[in-house]
């Protein structure tokens, strides 16, 4: 079991922490503040209702979580050590010392520093190689974001591990070829924000119409595609060339008008405070926080369902989680087929739910429509058989709803097969949340030719593999509700 280190537990620290557990690491957290679990709390219990609903298949089961005072029982041993400690240079010498007198020499330092290049916290370590930025994002434990940097003393291979073991949690390790104060990221949104001090000060617009300007434009334009993409697309055809010379003069904006900075003077902060709580004060932090990651969710798997940005992230992340499970398998990679078969394997996702938050009618169909599909890739109709121009359609499906799942409950859906012989397929699929039963669907495939539209053979691997589950599965009792008709009563 691979083990992390989080130094600090603090806003980021917690979500670190939260980060590596969900994804199966055992934790350690160091923090000299009593109240240290009790101020990880929180974070964790954000982290546990958002993060299983980004991807759809369940996360590893959770690893271990201790809270230590003792540096060298914190981090002996372990994989990666994360510093999140405050941003003052000198604890984080202290803190940095205190871990490589104790850590095991090819384990990962992690620095989550905002500002400091590495190469400033690696001043007097005794082994800088082992030492390089991993700057996060709030809530880390959702953004895929990080920000890798090295300096030229950093081991280069230890960078490259790092970086799979970031993919390998969800992240997107984003490797900063030149170290620089703040990294890439901080230095847009410093910009933002000093334009954004400069506009409130000088009475053009109010802290709620600067926000609505970002969230109704152009903050939903860059999270899908960012600045320059944005820009190329805005530049017709002819692409980013077309936009610069039609922009050009006004490009060079930044060097002349808009270079204005605002004194930080209490009058600012009362003014920028008393706007602030009349914009958001009817509304408390924890309630801002769950809206903050309800939406995320919802935008990262709108993004997801498009292959695109943090969504292809997220994809990746599944694919990896499936490897080497029977939700990644090929039939003829399984032994044993005798018994249903596991087609779906995750958490009811934050977005799935209504207004009681519970799974709404539409998601059931929706799960055991992914079973479907898991099956049929099961049997070999994967995607690349798909391009190749023969599918199952479904032509009929009855299901029914025997109990409520809530967001973030695990369930699973293990598929019988009922008939399945040359273009037809029979499938019933259970779901079950732990071993309680909350529905079942029953589904009549056709496969058809993509190009005739009419029902056609499979192709010989396909109806080899499906031949031997129906055969297995043909020992098996009918399920209970097996053939039912809407309003029939057992
Ligand atoms: N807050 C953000 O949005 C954000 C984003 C990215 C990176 N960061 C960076 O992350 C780091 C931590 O920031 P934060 O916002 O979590 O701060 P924080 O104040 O919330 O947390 C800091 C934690 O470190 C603990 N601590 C203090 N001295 C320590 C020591 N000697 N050893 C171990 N723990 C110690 C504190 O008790 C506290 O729990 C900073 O370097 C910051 O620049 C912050």
């Amino acid at each position: 079991m691979t083990t992390a280190a989080i130094i600090g537990g603090g806003v980021i620290g917690g979500g670190w922490a939260a980060r590596f557990l969900l994804n199966g690491w055992n934790v350690r957290v160091f923090d000299p503040d009593p109240e240290a679990d009790a101020k990880l709390a929180p974070v964790l219990a954000q982290a546990r209702r958002a993060l299983p609903s980004l991807t759809d298949v369940a996360l590893p089961p959770e690893g271990v979580l201790t809270f230590h005072n003792d540096m060298a029982e914190a981090v002996s041993g372990v994989d990666w050590i994360q510093e999140s400690v405050p941003e003052r240079l000198e604890i984080k010498h202290a803190v940095l010392a205190s871990v490589q007198a104790h850590c095991p020499p090819d384990s990962i330092i992690g620095s989550s520093t905002s500002g400091f290049k590495p190469s400033e916290l690696q001043q007097g370590a005794a082994r800088p190689g082992q030492i390089m930025v991993c700057h996060p994002f709030n809530p880390v434990y959702l953004m895929p974001l990080i920000e890798v940097v090295p300096s030229p003393q950093t081991d280069l291979a230890l960078v490259e591990k790092a970086e799979g073991i970031l993919r390998g949690l969800g992240h997107f390790p984003l490797r900063v070829r030149k170290e620089i104060d703040a990294h890439i990221a901080d230095r847009f949104l410093e910009a933002v924000w000093r334009e954004a001090l400069w506009l409130v000060k000088d009475g053009v617009a109010t802290t709620e119409e600067i926000d609505e300007a970002i969230r109704m434009g152009f903050g939903i334009r860059w999270a899908q595609m960012g600045l320059f993409d944005t820009y190329r697309t805005a530049g017709g055809e002819a692409g980013m060339r077309h936009f610069m010379a039609q922009f050009g003069p006004a490009l060079k904006w930044p060097w002349t008008k808009l270079m204005d900075v605002p004194e930080f003077t209490d009058e600012l902060v009362d003014l920028i405070a008393g706007q602030s709580d009349a914009q958001s004060g009817h509304m408390s932090i924890s309630q801002m926080l769950a809206a903050r990651d309800d939406n995320l969710v919802g935008m990262m798997r709108a993004l997801k369902a498009n292959n695109w940005g943090a969504g292809a992230v997220m994809n990746a992340h599944e694919a990896a989680l499936r490897e080497g499970t029977v939700l990644g398998a090929h039939a003829d990679d399984l032994e044993d087929v005798s018994a249903p078969i596991l087609t779906v394997r995750r958490a009811v996702p934050l977005d799935w739910t209504d207004y009681n938050g519970h799974m709404n009618e539409a998601r059931y169909l929706q799960a055991f429509g992914d079973a479907t599909d898991r099956f049929m890739a099961l049997i070999g109709c994967d995607a690349e058989y798909i391009a190749t121009g023969g599918s199952y359609f479904t032509a009929e499906t009855h299901i029914r709803h025997v109990d409520e799942a809530l967001a973030g409950a695990t369930i699973e859906v293990l598929t019988q097969v009922l008939a399945g012989a040359g273009k037809k397929l029979h499938l019933f699929h259970e779901m079950f949340e732990g071993d309680r039963l909350l529905a079942t669907g029953e589904h009549f495939l056709l496969h058809v030719s993509l190009e005739t539209r009419r029902p056609s053979e499979p192709s010989p691997a396909i109806v080899a593999a499906l031949d031997r589950i129906a055969a297995a599965h043909a020992d098996l009792s009918t399920p209970e509700g097996a053939g039912r008709a809407v309003g029939q009563r057992p």
